[in-house]
C-alpha cells in the first residue's frame, strides 16, 4: 500500500532567467506539473505549487557581458517575462519568484554553512583555466574549443553540444576564454566538494530498492549513474555573480548553482509562508514531487536528495517525474539558434489560445520518449479533436436547450437502453482519468478526459434529437438534460487540462462549484437549472496562420545557416605556371533554356567574345531562364569539354555558393568588353 501523505509540495524547475520560455519547457514540466496540481485542488488535497526563476549561473554572466550590463539587469528583464507567459497560460504557482530574493540569499547561504560545520565538504585544491586578461577563473562554459570526439570547433568545457558528449575543460583541444578569447592558463584555486561517493549506498536503496515506481526514464537514468561510480562535486565557483560563499577567506567564490538552485524551492516557500514553511518541507507526512526536464535528473535524484540527506533535517522527494525532450518541426529546440516557439511570442500570434497549446503539448507530451511538435499537427488537434468534438458538442447540446427549452435543464423522462449504457460510460470516466493521473501519465488522462467529449458527441449524433422536437418533446428533454450533465462533468474533468474553456464552460452552464468527486454523476444540474447563452469553446485555425508559423521557422533556419557559415578550408599551394594555364573570360549570357527532364541544368548560350558556345550549368532550381539572359559571366573557357546529358559543355561559369547553399554569379563590377581576361 503507498503511504497516505497529509499534503503534497510540488515544484517545478526553476527557468534560467536568461530568455523567454518556450513550447519545451511547457510541455516537459509547467503544463504537467500544472494538471497535476489542479487535480489536487479539485480533490481538495492539501497542496502546494511552488516556481521561480534561476538567476545565477555562468550563461547569465555572458550575457550580461555582451550587452555590457550587470547580471541583474539580465535577469530581471526576463524573470517579469517568464513570470507573466507562465501566468497567460495558467500556470497555478502559489509562488513564482526568484533565486536572487534575499531570503533565498539567506537560506542558500544557511544551507552551505550548515554542511560546512557539520564536516559535511571535502575542500580540495587544484588547477584550473584562468584569464590572464579578464583576470578570473574560467567556469567550464567560459571555456571553448575542440571537441575531442567530433571536432566541432565550438564545444563547451563542459560539453560539446554537437556530439553531445560531456567534457571536462581540460579535455579541449586548442582551449580558448569565452570572455577575451585568448587562450587560458592554468592556475591553483580551492573548493568545496560534496561527498557524493559517500552517499552512493543510501542513494542506491533509496532508488533504486524504494522507489521502483518511478517512470523508467528516471529510474534508468540514476541507475546508470550509479552504476558509473560517483565523485565527489564541487558545490562552489570562481565568479562574481551569485550566492557568497559564507566562509572567511573565500573572497571571490560563490555558491555553485546547482547548489543554490534547488534550495530556491525551499526558500521560495519560505517566503509565501515565513511561519508554516517547514510543515512543507520537513514533516513526514508531506509528500514532495519534482517536476523537471530530463537534464535535471541526476540534479533532482541524486544531488539534491544528497544535499537534503547531508543536512538532516529535510524530507526527500517521492517522485521525479521527468519527461524526455519536445523536438520542433523534427530539430532539437535550441534558444541559442532561435529555434523554438517562444511563449510570448504564442500569446502575440495566438491570443486566447492558451489551452489549444496545452491540449496539444499534452497530446503530444514527450513522456516517454522524445516527441516532436508541429504546426500542422496543432491545427489538426484544434480543429478535429477541440473543435469538432468538445466544442461542437457542448453548443449543440446548449443551443437545443436554449431553442426548445429556454436553456432551462429540462425534466428527465424514461431511460433508453443505449441512455442507460452512455450514463455507466459518463460513470466510468472518473477511474479512468484518474488512474491515469495518478501515475503521472497525462496524455493518457487527457486522452480519456476527452474521450467524455467524444461520448457526447456520439450520443447525439445517434439520438438526433433536432429530429424529434415535432414528434416527441419528452424525449428531447430526456437526451438534452443527459447532454447537458455529460457537458457538467466535462466542465469538471477538463479543469486540470484546459482551465479557461472549462471555467467558461461552467459559466455558460451556470455551474456553482467544480468537486473533482461529482465526476460521474448525472444530475449536476438540478431539472429546471437556467443555463446562460452559449458561445463558442474554440474557433477552427485556419491554414494561413500556421503557414505564417512555418515561414517564420523557415527564416529562422536561413538566418542560422547564415550565422554558422564557415569557410571551407583552405587548399594546398599550386605554383603560378598552374594558375596562368586557366583561360578565364567575361562574357555575356545570349539565350537560356532548361535542360529537359533534369532539375539543375540549364542550357546557356555564352558570347565569350572569342566565339558564341554552349555550357550547361547546374543553376536551373534557382534561376529562371529569363533572369539569367543578358548577364554578364566568368567563364572558364579553356576546360576540357564534356558531355553533360547528350549535350556538349564547352566551359564552365564561375559561380560563388552562398551560406545558405543559393549560388550567385561571379561579375564584373563595370561592364567590361566581352572576351576581356580574368587574372
Ligand atoms: N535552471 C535549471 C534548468 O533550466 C533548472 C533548475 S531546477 C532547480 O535546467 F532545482 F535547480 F531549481
Ligand atoms: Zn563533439
Amino acid at each position: 500500500m503507498a503511504k497516505e501523505f497529509k499534503r503534497t509540495t510540488v515544484t517545478a524547475a526553476l527557468p534560467y532567467a536568461n530568455g523567454p520560455v518556450h513550447i519545451g519547457h511547457l510541455a516537459g514540466v509547467y503544463v504537467p506539473a500544472d494538471i497535476y496540481v489542479r487535480y489536487l485542488r479539485l480533490q481538495h488535497k492539501d497542496v502546494l505549487f511552488i516556481g521561480g526563476s534561476d538567476e545565477h549561473g555562468v550563461p547569465i554572466t555572458l550575457k550580461a557581458k555582451k550587452e555590457g550590463v550587470n547580471p541583474q539587469v539580465i535577469v530581471d528583464r526576463y524573470h517579469n517575462l517568464i513570470k507573466k507567459s507562465f501566468e497567460a497560460f495558467g500556470i497555478s504557482f502559489d509562488i513564482y519568484s526568484r533565486t536572487s530574493s534575499k531570503v533565498h540569499h539567506k537560506i542558500a547561504s544557511d544551507f552551505f554553512r550548515s554542511l560546512y560545520d557539520k564536516g559535511e565538504f571535502v575542500e580540495k585544491t587544484s588547477e584550473q583555466y584562468f584569464d590572464e586578461e579578464a583576470n578570473q577563473f574560467l567556469a567550464d562554459r567560459y571555456i571553448t574549443g575542440t571537441c575531442p570526439h567530433c571536432g566541432n570547433e565550438r564545444a563547451y568545457g563542459d560539453q560539446c553540444e554537437s556530439c553531445g558528449t560531456s567534457l571536462s575543460p581540460t579535455e579541449l583541444i586548442n582551449p580558448h576564454s569565452a570572455i577575451s578569447g585568448k587562450a587560458p592558463v592554468m592556475r591553483e584555486t580551492t573548493h568545496w566538494y560534496l561527498p557524493l561517493d559517500k552517499y552512493e549506498p543510501f542513494l542506491r536503496k533509496w532508488i533504486l530498492e524504494d522507489h521502483k515506481e518511478w517512470k523508467t526514464n528516471v529510474y534508468g537514468q540514476c541507475k546508470s549513474w550509479l552504476d558509473m561510480g560517483l565523485q565527489p562535486r564541487a558545490v562552489s565557483r570562481d565568479l562574481d555573480w551569485g550566492i557568497p560563499v559564507p566562509i572567511e577567506g573565500a573572497e571571490g567564490k560563490v555558491l555553485y548553482v546547482w547548489f543554490d538552485a534547488p534550495i530556491g524551492y525551499i526558500s521560495n516557500t519560505a517566503e509565501l509562508l515565513p511561519d508554516s514553511w517547514e510543515k512543507w518541507w520537513k514533516d513526514k507526512d508531506t509528500r514532495l514531487v519534482h517536476f523537471i526536464g530530463k537534464d535535471n535528473i541526476v540534479f533532482h535524484c541524486i544531488v539534491f536528495p544528497s544535499m537534503l540527506k547531508a543536512e538532516g533535517s529535510y524530507i526527500l522527494p517521492d517522485n521525479v517525474p521527468a519527461n524526455e525532450f519536445l523536438n520542433l518541426e523534427g530539430d532539437k529546440i535550441s534558444t541559442s539558434r532561435n529555434w523554438a516557439v517562444w511563449l510570448n511570442e504564442y500569446l502575440e500570434d495566438f491570443p486566447g489560445k492558451q489551452d489549444v497549446l496545452r491540449y496539444v503539448l499534452t497530446a503530444n507530451a514527450p513522456e516517454t520518449k522524445d516527441n516532436d511538435f508541429t504546426w500542422k499537427d496543432f491545427q489538426a488537434r484544434n480543429n478535429n479533436e477541440l473543435v469538432a468534438i468538445f466544442g461542437n458538442f457542448v453548443n449543440r447540446a446548449m443551443v437545443l436547450t436554449h431553442k426548445y427549452f429556454e436553456g432551462k435543464a429540462p425534466v428527465m423522462g424514461p431511460l433508453s437502453e443505449y441512455d442507460q449504457a452512455t450514463i455507466a460510460e459518463v460513470g466510468d470516466i472518473r477511474k479512468n482519468v484518474e488512474s491515469y493521473l495518478d501515475i503521472f501519465r497525462f496524455r493518457d488522462a487527457q486522452k480519456e478526459a476527452m474521450n467524455l467529449a467524444r461520448i457526447g458527441n456520439k450520443y447525439l449524433a445517434d439520438t438526433e434529437p433536432w429530429k424529434l422536437a415535432k414528434t416527441d418533446l419528452g424525449r428531447v428533454g430526456t437526451i438534452l438534460n443527459l447532454s447537458l450533465q455529460i457537458a457538467a462533468n466535462l466542465a469538471i474533468v477538463l479543469e486540470p487540462f484546459l482551465p479557461f474553456s472549462a471555467l467558461k464552460l461552467r459559466d455558460m452552464l451556470g455551474m456553482k462549484d467544480c468537486n473533482w468527486e461529482s465526476l460521474g454523476r448525472i444530475d449536476l444540474l438540478p431539472i429546471g437549472h437556467q443555463t446562460n447563452k452559449p458561445e463558442l469553446l474554440f474557433e477552427k485555425i485556419e491554414d494561413a496562420a500556421v503557414e505564417a508559423q512555418v515561414q517564420k521557422l523557415q527564416d529562422t533556419k536561413k538566418q542560422n545557416e547564415v550565422n554558422e557559415f564557415k569557410a571551407a578550408p583552405a587548399k594546398s599551394n599550386i605554383d603560378y605556371e598552374l594558375f596562368s594555364k586557366m583561360d578565364i573570360r567575361i562574357g555575356s549570357i545570349l539565350e537560356a533554356e532548361r535542360v529537359p527532364k533534369t532539375s539543375k541544368l540549364m542550357k546557356l548560350k555564352i558570347d565569350t567574345g572569342i566565339d558564341q558556345r554552349t555550357v550547361v550549368s547546374g543553376i536551373a532550381e534557382q534561376y529562371k531562364p529569363e533572369e539569367v539572359i543578358g548577364r554578364q559571366v566568368c567563364i572558364l573557357v579553356n576546360l576540357e569539354p564534356r558531355n553533360l546529358r547528350g549535350i556538349e559543355s564547352q566551359g564552365m561559369i564561375l559561380m560563388a555558393e552562398n551560406a545558405d547553399g543559393k549560388l550567385e554569379f561571379i561579375q564584373p563590377s563595370e561592364v567590361v568588353k566581352n572576351g576581356s581576361q580574368v587574372s
